[in-house]
């Protein structure tokens, strides 16, 4: 009974043997694949993590750093007694053209200097003629523009952060549309020099969308981490043919480095 039992199983064992050799080839097969596919699907899953893990705490630093630095250190600008120089014909990197009172061609309105903007009163404006003059009768969108102020702070350094231009209701065909920022380090008397100079904001005033509600200003951000004791402020584009462009504000936003 055993033999003949044995028999036709051993007899069968090679095509057993053959359909189990085929079996654990396919199942083989089957289970590379699957640890192939495992493999990749976990490696994809650890760099997924990673990223994430690394972007999330990217997020919570600048979070932290944001909420701090606001909390703790932003502050405005404050004029004490520092001169405020008016300024005309001059782009940013070039040098400047002092701009005097008066109603000719590259002058400011004796009643609107330039440190009516840092004094904190909304009916107080700085106007500029620029190529203009207050007399001039083919309005046009190049008057008061390339004019503006530059300063030094009395003491300490200040990175500007942010700022906003605040105008009077009644003149907002001369709002200042675009704007230049720049900073400098240099001494006094190399103000006047365009390379003294460094750019830090380049565009809009913040008032380009803000044309009737003046409440309220926008807020516009300055992608600069550098301290600087002087700045200078340039307008480079006016919202309506006008005479003049008019200010009443402009407000820095920033830290101060002791
Ligand atoms: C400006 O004020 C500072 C103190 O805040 C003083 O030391 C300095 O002499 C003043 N400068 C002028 C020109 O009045
Ligand atoms: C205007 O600026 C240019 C370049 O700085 C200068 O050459 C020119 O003399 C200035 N014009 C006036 C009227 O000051
Ligand atoms: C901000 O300034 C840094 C350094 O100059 C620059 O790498 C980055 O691209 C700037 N970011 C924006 C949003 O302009």
């Amino acid at each position: 009974m055993k033999r003949i039992n044995i028999l036709p199983e051993t007899t069968h064992i090679p095509v057993v043997n053959h359909k189990r050799r085929r079996l654990w080839m396919i199942f083989s097969i089957i289970v590379g694949i699957s640890s192939l596919i495992t493999i990749v699907i976990i490696t994809k899953i650890i760099l997924r993590k990673q990223k994430t893990t690394t972007t999330e705490s990217t997020l919570i630093s600048l979070f932290t750093i944001t909420t701090t630095s606001a909390m703790t250190e932003f502050r405005r600008f404050k004029r004490n007694n520092e001169t405020i120089y008016a300024i005309w014909n001059t782009t940013a990197s070039g040098n400047s053209t002092p701009s005097l009172p008066g109603e000719e061609i590259g002058t400011y309105y004796p009643s609107e200097p330039p440190e009516a903007v840092f004094d904190g009163n909304l009916n107080t404006i700085y106007t500029n003629h620029g190529i203009c003059s207050a007399h001039t009768i083919e309005l046009s969108k190049l008057c008061g523009v390339n004019t503006g102020l530059y300063f030094t702070m009395n003491s300490k350094l200040f990175v500007l952060k942010r700022f906003y231009i605040a105008v009077r209701r009644h003149s907002l065909q001369r709002d200042p549309l675009t704007i230049t920022i720049e900073g400098s380090n240099n001494k006094i008397s190399d103000l006047a020099f365009g390379y003294s100079w460094t750019l830090i904001y380049n565009g809009d005033s913040g008032l380009m969308e803000n044309q009737w509600e003046v409440s309220h200003y926008e807020e516009m951000e300055v992608n600069n981490s550098s301290p600087f004791r002087s700045y200078r402020f340039l307008v480079s584009s006016i919202r309506e043919k006008s005479t003049s462009v008019s200010y009443a504000e402009f407000v820095m936003i920033g830290q101060y480095i002791d």
